[in-house]
């Protein structure tokens, strides 16, 4: 399993905890695709990043943090395929990929304590997509991907 992990100048100590809590835990291979510097740094940028990454398959899912974690999840949010979900708690991070498919996760460093962040990305990871009467959703969403081009 491949994540990749992007941040703005707000998140950087707090990306690197993050990225450091996967690979010990669940060894999987963590890609950087945020800044590294406090200088200012347009979440946009990092953000669409790693939305790529995920959508070219170049990793599997993808990890985004600014300071509300807004954002940079609502950058990820404009490439297509992409369902990325903002949460400050664990239950809608399990439930939205239960549900909702999502393959991208946001938070807050601003809003959210790391300890809680490891739990949000816990249950997150552990979510798995129960398809079913879920998918004709997940279609409707693709579908308006699909409308948007068009017009
Ligand atoms: C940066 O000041 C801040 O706006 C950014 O980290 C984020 O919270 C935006 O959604």
């Amino acid at each position: 399993m491949k994540i990749g992990i992007g941040n703005d100048h707000v998140a950087v100590d707090y990306k690197w905890e993050i990225k450091k809590y996967i690979e010990d835990k669940y060894g999987y291979e963590v890609i950087n695709y945020g800044t590294d510097s406090k200088e200012r740094f347009n979440y946009p940028v990092s953000g669409e990043a790693v939305a790529n990454a995920v959508v070219s398959g170049e990793v599997d899912k993808g990890i985004v943090i600014c300071g509300t974690g807004v954002g940079i999840g609502l950058a990820a949010n404009k490439v297509n395929g992409i369902r990325c979900v903002t949460c400050s708690e664990p239950y809608s991070a399990l439930l939205s990929r239960q549900h909702n498919n999502t393959n991208m996760l946001s938070f807050g460093a601003r809003v959210v304590g790391i300890e809680l962040a490891k739990m949000i990305v816990d249950a997150w990871l552990s979510g798995v997509y129960e398809g079913g009467r879920h998918q004709v959703r997940i279609d409707m969403l693709h579908d308006i991907e699909e409308r948007q081009k068009m017009k």
